[in-house]
């Protein structure tokens, strides 16, 4: 089987999520320990990766969603699988997300963690695939901008399929 062909680099990322690092530090340089939150599983290596890339006290946590099945359309239906297990209140929240396509994963988590009673909750996303929204929701930080296709890699899956790909690469329709 060959491998979906690039989207966006392995360079292209780093120095997008080097940018997001910086940009995130000077916002929150004033603003006590950060808690950023990375909704499994996509997440995840995004988040690593930007929070080494980051100058300001932070911890982590994970909340987790249910996904959509295999590769299809979001049905606007999110439900919990697991909470944040720190205490966030009164806390600055950063929720990090791989990607935003219809909006409702995130919508629905700002709404699991406003019951928490943080300082502040703001939204990065890797990935925001624009054109596809159907909620409206703020994503405060974006790492790029992308069309409505079904992309893998940097912990993004296709049937958990791709997740380790060092880029962000296309599922062509051959391989679904
Ligand atoms: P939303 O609720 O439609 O915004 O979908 C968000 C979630 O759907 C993301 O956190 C991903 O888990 C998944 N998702 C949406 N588009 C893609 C894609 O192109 N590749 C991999 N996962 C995706």
């Amino acid at each position: 089987m060959s491998l979906p062909p690039v989207l966006i680099s392995e360079e292209a990322i780093r120095d997008r999520v080097a940018e997001l690092g910086a940009q995130l530090s000077a916002d929150y340089a004033d603003k006590g320990n950060l808690v950023m939150i990375g909704v499994l599983k996509g997440s995840f290596i995004f988040l690593a990766d930007l929070a080494r890339r980051m100058s300001i006290p932070r911890t982590i946590e994970f909340i987790a969603v249910s996904s959509y099945g295999r590769g299809s359309k979001s049905t606007g239906a999110v439900r919990l699988v697991m909470d944040v297990r720190g205490n966030i209140e009164g806390r600055h929240v950063l929720i990090v997300e791989d990607i935003v396509d219809t909006g409702h994963t995130l919508k629905y988590l700002i709404g699991v963690l406003e019951a928490h009673r943080p300082a502040s909750i703001r939204t990065c996303a890797l990935l925001h695939k624009a054109e596809s929204a159907e909620v409206d929701v703020d994503i405060d930080y974006v790492g790029f901008g992308i069309a409505d296709e079904w992309v893998v890699g940097y912990g993004l899956d296709y049937a958990e399929r791709d997740r380790t790909l060092p880029y962000i690469g296309i599922v062509t329709p051959d391989d679904r």
